[in-house]
């Protein structure tokens, strides 16, 4: 067994490489190298890899990718088709998107931003109590990770519904399908999160026509791909009153260049794709034991749907 290691820097590739070879005394495991020979691997393990790979590595059968999003990899020109590609299924990122939503919700359905200034400005003085009814939360893409985030919200008795293509369904969740759904879904959504794949279906799907569909002092919550919004929209959307805020994880270039408005938008919030980070030990455990199914010719899941994108 031979596993090719590519990622986005060389330290990152050794650490991989390292975590590989020990989950896996069997395999040979190489680092990519720019100017490397061909290795013959059979099994890739990348990370925004270089379409080099593809073209150097004839022998692949597979390869797994370190997150949870392929939209990169199923880019690359030269992917053969005869590779399979398996993505990351949640390995500790469902608790981490949960997290983070539950975070920018209750921080701002039980004013802890202005319980802040308060105490910067010396006053003792409870705000307005909470009425969950106010705080419909809406998710777009009800996978490994939606799914997650819905039912972390519905525990906290947040009215939640989710978005999907099939329409899948989940106790205490008012579940939506397809496009002809969109508009009651994002009509009952004051917090949207968005957690879809980036395909050619769902790029831009975040603009002024769809934001302005949801109800009054709206919030998004970006978790998929910078591309899914339509950035230039959404601050006249926040200037103009309709929309409260943001809290934004990806962008359409990462890092976010300086000067960019969204920098110092003072109701646009930011994190540097770090929403749910891929855990080594979590990654390295479910990468390993879909190796080795894998290569006993068992039937494995995550794997990508390429006509589908995801
Ligand atoms: P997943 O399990 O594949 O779930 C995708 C969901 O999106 C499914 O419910 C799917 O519907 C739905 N969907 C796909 N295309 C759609 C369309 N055209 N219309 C309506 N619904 C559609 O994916 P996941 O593991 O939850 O991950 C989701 C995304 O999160 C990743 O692709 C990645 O971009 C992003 N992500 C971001 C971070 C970060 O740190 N910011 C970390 C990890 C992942 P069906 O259920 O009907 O198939
Ligand atoms: C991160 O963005 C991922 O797709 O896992």
């Amino acid at each position: 067994m031979k596993i090719i290691c590519a990622s986005t820097s060389a330290s990152e590739q050794s650490t991989w490489c390292d975590m590989l070879a020990a989950a896996l005394p069997q395999a040979q495991v190489f680092p990519w190298l720019d100017d490397g020979p061909a290795c013959g691997a059979d099994i890739a393990v990348v990370w925004h890899p270089p379409a080099a790979l593809f073209e150097r590595e004839r022998d692949l059968r597979v390869a797994f990718n370190l997150g949870a999003g392929v939209d990169s990899l199923l880019k690359l020109p030269n992917l053969p088709d005869d590779v399979v590609i398996v993505r990351l299924e949640d390995a500790g990122m469902a608790a981490q998107m949960a997290e983070y939503v539950a975070h920018y919700v209750v921080r701002a359905s039980r004013h802890f931003d202005e319980y802040e200034a308060l105490q910067k400005a010396g006053r003792w003085q409870p705000l307005a109590e909470i009425d969950r009814r106010q705080w419909p939360i809406g998710i777009m893409g009800l996978g490994v990770l939606g799914t997650s985030v819905a039912q972390a919200m519905a525990g906290l008795s947040y009215p939640v519904a989710g978005w999907s293509r099939s329409g899948r369904r989940l106790e205490g969740v008012q579940t939506f399908a397809g496009l002809e759904s969109l508009p009651d879904f994002l009509a009952r959504t004051r917090v949207l999160v968005n957690l879809l794949p980036l395909t050619p279906d769902t790029e831009g799907i975040l603009c002024r026509a769809t934001l302005s569909q949801l109800l009054p002092e709206s919030h998004l919550i970006n978790l998929g791909r910078g591309a899914h919004l339509v950035e230039e929209d959404l601050p006249g959307l926040i200037d103009g009153g309709h929309m409260a805020g943001a809290m934004l994880d990806v962008f359409r270039v990462e890092p976010l260049p300086a000067g960019h408005p969204f920098w110092t938008h003072p109701r646009i919030k930011i994190t540097p794709h770090v929403a749910a980070i891929t855990l080594r030990r979590e990654t390295v455990e479910q990468i390993g034991a879909k190796i080795l199914a894998f290569m006993r010719g068992e039937t494995i899941s995550g794997v990508v749907a390429r006509e589908r994108g995801y």
